[in-house]
């Protein structure tokens, strides 16, 4: 096993949460699967996420200026694989998964777990994957139980559904 291989089963040992990060740029929407989202600041209220440098979100979130991360549910696996599917283009509204807009035009993953919008703050380029941080201007929780992701597979939390 090479540091690279050692380096991944590492961090599928790490359970986290799944995500939809979506940016609506000139009437094209596009989104991508990450569980990469973290909280970063409570005043002024930040989040990041890390996205991969060889895809176009990190460059339609800079042109654009906001983007939003749908917090999955435990029933939304399909929305999951739909936005971890390779080579997609950007689309004219929603295809295969339902959205909805927010009040500041973002499109978001209908039926989440959570939403929050941020506008752009800063990019940072990190070897393959540039942070991403953004201000959160709306946020939203509702009912439910998220999905998560740990050693390649979906799971649920045990018992929990609050
Ligand atoms: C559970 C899960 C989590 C992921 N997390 C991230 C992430 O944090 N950052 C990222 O850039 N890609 C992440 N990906 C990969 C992207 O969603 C997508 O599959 C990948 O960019 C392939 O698309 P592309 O070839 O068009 O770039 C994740 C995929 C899955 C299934």
């Amino acid at each position: 096993m090479s540091l690279t291989d050692d380096f991944k089963a590492a961090l599928g040992s790490w359970a986290s949460g799944v995500s939809v990060v979506t940016t609506n740029h000139d009437g094209l929407l596009y989104g991508l699967t990450v569980s990469s989202f973290s909280s970063l600041s409570l005043d002024p209220p930040l989040v990041l996420v890390c996205l991969n440098n060889g895809n176009r979100l990190p460059e339609m979130i800079d042109a654009s200026g906001g983007f939003a991360v749908s917090i999955l549910n435990r029933d939304q696996e399909d929305a999951s694989n739909y936005f971890a599917r390779p080579n997609r283009e950007p689309t004219r509204g929603f295809t295969e998964i339902d959205g909805e807009w927010t009040e500041s035009k973002v499109p978001v993953v209908k039926g989440a777990l959570a939403s929050i919008v941020c506008e752009h703050r800063n990019s940072i380029e990190q070897g393959t994957h540039t942070i991403v941080v953004g201000e959160v201007v709306e946020a939203r929780a509702n009912e439910g139980a998220p999905l998560l992701y740990w050693r390649r597979g979906y799971r649920g939390v045990e018992g929990g559904d609050s």
